[in-house]
């Protein structure tokens, strides 16, 4: 049998998981499933990087495992996992971080937006640290490729660079792993709604700009109807103005359609058309998911048990790296490991 390509993604249970999520990462996962050994994980100890309220994460990561499997992850063919379920993450998370330079850490864009928002003195350390945990979620299952949205490239370059420098000093031991983005060909970046300078991002002030997977189908029309555009009233798509630009790109994401087909449906159209078109597509694409995952939550039971079996399945392959990794290091041997 011939050996797959190991995948490994996740998201952070915080906020609401919205349509940026859905179209930079969840529907690649799900629409290339079938070609990889997937892990998609819910990176709970992520979550704990900004101050959070702990009944609402744990709410939040049940319910992020139920949006996965709700918008077509199969527990079967793929891995589901709760990251602080398998405790080698946190593990080789020390360990790498050990060898990763301060300077590496204090040139991540993320943790500097993050802070810059923050008082130092209420920040914790985890958010500056956070790119290493994020290094070992993908380096302890010898992962071939990650697939995210793309702000996620700069943490990605990192998660190689700590490879390359640990095989260097101690020996060859993890595959380097490449960063898979817009394999769909769109919706790598889509921007907010409200600020089309903006990413659509969960710790967004407003939710305004947001489309939640959760929101209702008419909060959904609402918040397309209000959707920042420009002085102008028709579609030019030669030149856009970055609100246009990103309802066009959420168009293209979700109806999969070309250019030629964008041309015919959009050259010259109103901006009202666009937004209600836009619309129609993100609600088709969201209503199944919400219906399913109204099924997964009324059985919580069920849900425990996937990821009970995912995290037996993830830790199995996480020892194994970890035996390596003491090994390696000069760490003795864990007894009964
Ligand atoms: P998170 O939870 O912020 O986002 C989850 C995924 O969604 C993508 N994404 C977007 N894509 C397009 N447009 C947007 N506006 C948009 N916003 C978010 C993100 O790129 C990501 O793919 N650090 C990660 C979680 C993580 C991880 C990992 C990912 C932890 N360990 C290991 C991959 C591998 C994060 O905070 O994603």
């Amino acid at each position: 049998m011939v050996e797959r390509p190991v995948v490994f993604s996740g998201m952070q249970p915080s906020g609401d998981l919205h349509l940026g999520n859905l179209l930079g990462a969840l529907r690649p996962w799900v629409l290339e499933q079938h070609l990889f050994h997937n892990y998609f994980c819910v990176v709970d100890l992520h979550a704990l990087t900004m101050p959070w309220d702990p009944a609402a994460l744990t709410a939040k990561t049940r319910e992020l495992a139920a949006l996965y499997i709700a918008s077509g992850i199969d527990p079967q063919r793929s891995t589901l996992l709760v990251q602080s379920h398998v405790p080698e993450h946190a593990e080789l998370a020390w360990v790498l971080g050990c060898l990763t330079p301060m300077g590496w850490l204090e040139r991540m864009t993320q943790y500097k937006d993050k802070s810059r928002r923050s008082e130092a003195e209420r920040i914790g350390s985890g958010l500056f640290t956070y790119p290493v945990l994020m290094a070992a979620d993908i380096l302890l299952y010898q992962t071939d490729f990650v697939p995210v949205g793309e702000d996620q490239r700069q943490h990605l370059e990192l998660t190689r660079n700590l490879a390359v420098r640990f095989n260097h000093l101690l020996g060859e031991t993890f595959k380097v792993p490449e960063v898979r983005i817009g394999s769909m060909g769109s919706g790598s970046k889509i921007m907010s709604l409200d600020d089309p300078d903006r990413k659509m991002s969960k710790s967004e002030e407003s939710d305004q700009g947001v489309i939640a997977l959760l929101d209702p189908p008419d909060r959904i029309r609402a918040k397309f109807r209000r959707a920042k555009t420009d002085s102008g009233t028709v579609v030019e798509l030669a030149s856009p103005s970055p609100g246009v630009a990103n309802l066009l790109e959420i168009y293209r994401a979700l109806s999969g359609c070309g250019e030629e087909e964008l041309r015919a449906t959009f050259e010259g159209a109103g901006y009202g058309r666009l937004k209600d078109l836009v619309a129609d597509r993100a609600i088709a694409a969201i209503e199944p998911i919400q219906a399913r995952f109204q099924e997964l939550t009324s059985d919580p039971a069920t849900l425990d048990l996937i990821l009970a079996q995912g995290a037996a399945q993830a830790r199995e392959v996480a020892a194994r790296t970890m035996v390596e990794v003491r090994r390696r290091v000069g760490l003795l041997p864990s007894p009964g490991a």
